[in-house]
């Protein structure tokens, strides 16, 4: 079985990864080749991926887009560690790359959101759609296309009247985070779907979003028009089916496509399969307080030099570390992740009592301990971070991401705090899992389907948003009050956490079972042009 998989990010290429899809674009093909699937991954180029060294211009691609043909260069990259059955593919253009060499993602402003990106990966989709026409790769048997950023391959396949018709083909969605939807106007803008692809005979509601009639959804069109929508958790599944309450209770749910799911579920095209983590055979050595000290203080400076003034959030971190004795901390707690509302929110509310949750945390934890917040995102929330640290000796925020860093902190925790609003599946939990390091974790999402309270780690849940504050104080307590005074029990718990199992080869044979077989018993099918 070919599985051609389309997605933005590709971890296995240096520089191809911003967040969670990356790992499991990096980390799915290479288990479904183990289980006999040939896999070719592609993402946009991004002005430097075919670049890279020992990249193999494949061919061209005549692209209809912007109403001309645009020429889109498709090219084979070698990945630095290659996977048999793995192949990795780039397509280049300059409108792939308008924010510069090797971004990904360019963050538009809140005034125009999506703008630069949506334009950027309609080109995608319109390359990726064209790709499944032609002969430069081998013919594929499933088109697996992740999150927003793939979407509209699917509404090109679908509305594209094309000579002959289109190659019959089984397409997957996956849904890594509902949260962004990639949302644009019909028409009325140089980044809408009209301008992207005039005279596309579409059906005007298979494409708009349920809430806003003039703009198009390609997460929704990902929902309506695949053969099968894959959830990255059996329990976001589950929350996404329902409207949510982002304002009151703090649940998420279907981020206002919940009826679209809805369906897709009662056609049983929603599927719920846990991602899962990679076991090496060397897991990396706990590494001593002095070298992990010693390391964030070297990692920090590097960070503050890269600019030519420093940033407060560098600052505060390089006092708060200069300040670090020869002494470990007792508790070390870790948080490590995106600095984004999902993740994040919940630290920067305030307890039923008034005290800010991250204050409380920090009360809780107590002067002999510390907490080490490790990620970039939200300029907002990560100042905020800041200014805590600024006042209270133990926190310490490093803004930035250093893969080393991190896998310290992993291997080094005594607890991993990760009180995520919402959760599709998360990946931290299962690195610090692996690490031995036990969670504590809000009871929402793949966290629920990862983290065994009082087994093999610890967790929260709450019914309004202070509810959920205290009940992550609360936790947070409890647990700390087992590894003080009941050491044997919290023995068993680190074991119980560093023995648990997800592993990709289960995933990905649930993905062939679920999401692929039906490609060669000729269920589903989209398509008819
Ligand atoms: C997104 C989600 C995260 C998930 C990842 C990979 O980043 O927020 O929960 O683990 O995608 O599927």
């Amino acid at each position: 079985m070919h599985v051609l998989m389309a997605a933005a990010e590709d971890d296995a290429l240096p520089g191809g990864k911003v967040g969670g899809i990356g790992d499991v674009v990096r980390d799915l093909p290479p288990a479904l080749a183990r289980l006999g699937c040939a896999v070719s991954v592609v993402t946009p180029a991004y002005g430097r991926l075919a670049e890279l060294a020992a990249a193999r211009h494949v061919g061209d691609l005549e692209v209809s887009f912007r109403g001309s043909l645009q020429t889109v260069s498709l090219h084979e990259v070698a990945a630095p560690r290659p996977t048999q059955g793995v192949r990795h593919y780039v397509l280049d253009h300059p409108d792939l790359a308008p924010c510069g060499r090797g971004v990904i993602y360019c963050d538009d402003p809140p005034s125009r959101p999506f703008a630069t990106d949506a334009s950027k990966f309609a080109l995608f989709c319109a390359a990726v759609a064209e790709l499944t026409e032609r002969d430069l790769l081998p013919t594929p048997d499933v088109l697996h296309l992740h999150d927003w950023h793939a979407a509209l391959t699917l509404a090109l396949r679908r509305y594209r009247v094309r000579p002959g018709g289109w190659r019959k083909l089984h397409c997957v969605f996956t849904i890594h985070n509902l949260a962004l939807q990639g949302i644009r106007p019909f028409d009325g803008d140089e980044s809408a779907l009209d301008a992207w692809f005039p005279a596309l005979p579409y059906q005007h509601a298979a494409l708009a979003d349920p809430r806003w009639p003039q703009c198009v959804n390609p997460m929704a069109v990902g929902i309506r028009l695949a053969d099968a929508v894959h959830v990255v958790s059996p329990t976001y599944a589950r929350e996404i089916l329902t409207p949510g309450d982002p304002f009151g209770r703090g649940l998420h749910g279907g981020e206002g496509l919940e009826a679209d799911l809805a369906a897709a579920d009662a056609e049983g095209r929603l599927v719920g399969i846990l991602n899962g983590c990679e076991y090496p055979q060397d897991a990396p050595p706990r590494p001593s307080w002095p070298a992990l000290r010693d390391a964030m203080r070297a990692q920090n400076l590097v960070w503050s030099a890269g600019r030519a003034t420093v940033a407060s959030a560098h600052f505060v971190a390089q006092a708060r570390l200069a300040g670090l004795g020869a002494r470990r901390p007792s508790p070390l707690v870790t948080s490590i992740g995106r600095i984004t509302a999902q993740k994040v929110r919940l630290l920067l509310e305030r307890a039923g009592d008034g005290r800010p949750a991250i204050e409380a945390v920090l009360d809780t934890i107590g002067e002999d301990g510390l907490l080490v917040i490790l990620g970039t995102g939200d300029p907002v929330l990560e100042q905020a971070l800041v200014e805590v640290s600024a006042r209270r000796g133990n926190l310490i925020f490093l803004r930035g991401y250093s893969d080393a860093v991190a896998r310290d902190l992993y291997a080094a925790g005594d607890l991993f705090l990760m009180p995520s609003s919402f959760e599709p599946c998360g990946i931290s939990q299962m690195l610090a899992m692996r690490a031995g390091q036990p969670c504590l974790v809000h009871r929402v999402g793949g966290l629920v389907d990862t983290v065994r309270p009082g087994v093999d780690g610890f967790g929260f849940e709450g019914s309004s948003v202070t509810a959920q504050v205290d009940g992550m104080v609360a936790a947070l307590a409890g647990a700390l009050a087992l590894r003080r005074d009941d050491r044997p029990g919290w023995q068993r718990v680190r074991k119980a956490a560093a023995a648990a199992r997800f592993s990709w080869d289960a995933s990905a044979a649930a993905c062939i079972e679920r999401l692929y077989r039906p490609a060669t018993t000729g269920a589903g099918g989209d398509d008819a042009a």
